[in-house]
């Protein structure tokens, strides 16, 4: 199966610990040795977010800002990457035909950030849809995909399975509303739903919940495409 895994920094570094890290390198070794074809994109985290914070403080754009956040990403790929040994490239993809060409060929190509402007759910959505993946699993540090968002309402109710049209619906709601956190960026949910690719939205941080995604064992949410 060709999988694209999306680790969001605070699940793989909320803080740096070397242990943490093996254990996601550990789970993709395995889907490795099992015959699945691996791309991975990581995000920047709490390292990201202290980076940006103190250099808006120091009054950077938002572009200076966005680049800072990048940066933190590749620098947590890196992470990754050091624990993968061989089987990765040897430094962060910066661009998606490079990342094709690798993975085609059977390495892991380990992204962070691209761009400024979006996060690296956007730049693992495109990733997918370049390699044509048949799964795109995000791995963050909420349960799934609620109908609305758990950190400010009790009430909140996970989606066991939606559509990639739901999701857009639910992730706009969300990030109109001050100071929530959307699960997915709201790019990335338009680009899942142009390229037709099913989706595993899921705690990812225990390492195993990747595998179990790939299984489709896990306690996530599904999305996947309408029947044309
Ligand atoms: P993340 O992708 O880590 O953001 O990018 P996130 O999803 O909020 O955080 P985690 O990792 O899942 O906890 C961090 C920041 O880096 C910049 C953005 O400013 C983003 O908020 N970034 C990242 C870009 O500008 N372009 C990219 O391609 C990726």
């Amino acid at each position: 199966m060709k999988v694209v895994v999306s680790i969001g920094g605070s699940v793989l570094v909320p803080t740096v610990d070397a242990g943490r890290v093996t254990g996601y390198a550990a789970v993709l070794e395995k889907l490795d040795d099992a015959g699945h074809d691996l791309g991975v994109v990581v995000g920047g985290g709490p390292t990201a977010r202290e980076y940006i914070e103190a250099a808006r403080d120091l009054g950077g754009n938002e572009v200076e800002l966005d680049e800072l956040g990048v940066a933190t990403t590749r620098l947590n790929a890196r992470l990754l990457i050091a624990a993968l040994d061989d089987r990765a490239a040897p430094a962060p993809v910066t661009e998606h035909n490079r990342a094709k060409e690798l993975f085609t060929h059977g390495d892991i190509p380990v992204m962070g950030g691209t761009v400024a402007g979006h996060t690296t759910d956007a730049v693992a959505t495109a990733l997918a849809e370049h390699v044509d993946a048949d799964l795109l699993v995000f791995a963050t540090s909420v349960a799934g995909v609620f109908d609305v968002d758990p950190g400010q309402d009790d009430a909140a109710t996970k989606f066991e399975s939606m559509t990639p049209g739901e999701l857009v619906d639910v992730v706009s709601s969300i990030e109109l509303a001050a100071g929530s956190n959307a699960p997915v960026d709201l790019l990335a949910t338009k680009l899942l739903q142009r390229s037709g690719l099913r989706a595993v939205v899921l705690d990812g941080t225990e390492p195993a919940a990747i595998a179990d995604a790939v299984d489709g064992t896990h306690d996530g949410t599904d999305v996947v495409p309408e029947e044309p």
